[in-house]
């Protein structure tokens, strides 16, 4: 692959030019999925969005995406996502089969990265990422991909 940095800085720049004078979240999250699907390739790019069910429990709700349907809603604490929502922090997942209780949407994904979105402290969604390569990410995709999301809650 080119230069996975220079990919991500020229990714970046036009991310902010398409998240920018537009302030509907989901809008914003559709683009943002579309565009990073594209430019790099993955098997499943998409958003997952902190709701209440309708007893108010807080579950993370499928958002906008690109790939392969997936599963609809995932709880606190579960799978990737979740577990990424509880520590408030990126997870990559080199392996998805190593990682006890991940949630297998579809048998293609061999690796995994979730990077929380954050606003006034609290998580508001979470930005999942499958590869059907191993071992697909690492801390140059988690710099980038956490910067790219920070555009969403400017
Ligand atoms: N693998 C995720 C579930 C979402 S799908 O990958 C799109 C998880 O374990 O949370």
């Amino acid at each position: 692959m080119e230069n996975k940095s220079e990919k991500y800085r020229q990714l970046l720049k036009e991310a902010t030019s398409l998240v920018s004078g537009e302030s509907d979240l989901i809008a914003n999250m559709a683009n943002l999925a579309a565009l990073v699907h594209e430019t790099m390739g993955f098997w499943w790019t998409g958003f997952y969005i902190v709701r209440q069910d309708k007893d108010g429990v807080e579950q993370l709700v499928l958002g906008p995406f690109r790939g392969p349907v997936a599963c609809t809603r995932i709880a606190f604490g579960r799978g990737v996502c979740g577990t990424a929502w509880q520590r408030m922090e990126t997870i990559i997942v080199p392996d998805v089969e190593q990682f006890p209780g991940h949630i297998a949407c579809s048998s293609e994904s061999r690796s995994e990265i979730v990077v929380p979105i954050l606003k006034d402290g609290k998580v508001i969604a979470v930005l999942d990422i499958d590869s059907r390569h191993l071992n697909r990410f690492d801390n140059t995709d988690a710099h980038h991909l956490e910067a790219l999301v920070a555009l969403l809650t400017v």
